[in-house]
């Protein structure tokens, strides 16, 4: 397989900032944790910074923006706040995301069909300003289309049904959801969108979707600080890595 054909994995750190606010203070810092997820292997780090600062906070923005080789992956609330942020910034990627309940679908993506005209307003000066849009979304095609159709350059397909499904020995559904991310991650991959994928994988789960070849982008965050509670943040990542470059034939 080509270099084309690798994986990126971007690391979720905000479950580190939210061990650190459980506290408050200044430790665990997910800085330092950023930097040595780049050393294991991330080929990006994702930060969401929520309206309410639950976990990452402005600070940690700016100090990611000033410390971090590899992209970071600003995941945020379509919000005049957070576009005002984004904007400053200029994040590699801004990846769009439901933070209330109606603005996403029964499947937990957000809602841009619904949204659509409001959607295409926003993202249009991102994009201007040299951020790669990405949207959160199910993998059905209304959605895709959506996307495609307000001008978001990439999709990331929510993975968290097929995990759920896992952990709950629902195989069944399981394997619909997995059907389901394929043949979307396929439709859109046609419709010229760059496809991501995440939320819920752990290394019971990345394989198959990691085997999509459509799939360039896999962010992973939960399980990888919880992993790293036993194993160490390095190794934790440097596995899936591992995991992930197997299931490409690499
Ligand atoms: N992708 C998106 C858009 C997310 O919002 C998140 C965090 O919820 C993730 C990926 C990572 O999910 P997890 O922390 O479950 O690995």
């Amino acid at each position: 397989m080509s270099e084309a054909g690798k994986l990126r994995l971007g690391v979720n750190i905000d479950h580190v900032a939210t061990l650190r606010n459980a506290r408050g203070g200044a430790y665990p810092d997910p800085v330092r944790a950023a930097k040595l997820a780049e050393d294991a292997g991330a080929d990006g780090i994702t930060a969401h910074l929520r309206e309410d600062r639950r976990h990452i906070v402005d600070a940690d923005i700016d100090a990611l923006m000033a410390a971090l080789r590899v992209p970071l992956n600003f995941e945020m609330a379509a919000t005049e706040e957070m576009q005002a942020i984004a904007l400053r910034h200029k994040p590699h990627a801004v990846c769009l995301v439901p933070e209330k309940r109606e603005e996403r679908t029964t499947e937990g993506g957000l809602d841009v069909a619904r949204d659509q005209a409001r959607l295409a307003d926003y993202v249009a000066p991102l994009r201007e300003a040299g951020c790669r849009v990405s949207l959160f979304i199910a993998a059905d095609a209304a959605q895709i289309e959506a996307a495609k159709a307000v001008g978001a350059e990439v999709i990331e397909l929510h993975t968290g049904g097929y995990c759920d499904a896992h952990a709950e020995g629902q195989f069944d559904a399981r394997d619909a959801e997995l059907e389901s991310l394929r043949e979307m991650a396929g439709f859109a991959h046609g419709l010229g969108l760059e496809v991501h994928a995440g939320h819920g994988l752990t290394y019971d789960t990345v394989t198959p979707i990691a085997a999509f070849p459509e799939v360039m982008e896999l962010n992973i965050g939960h399980f990888l600080i919880g992993e790293s509670v036993f194993r160490g943040l390095g190794p934790a990542i440097s596995e899936m890595r591992r995991l992930m470059d197997v299931a490409r034939g690499l």
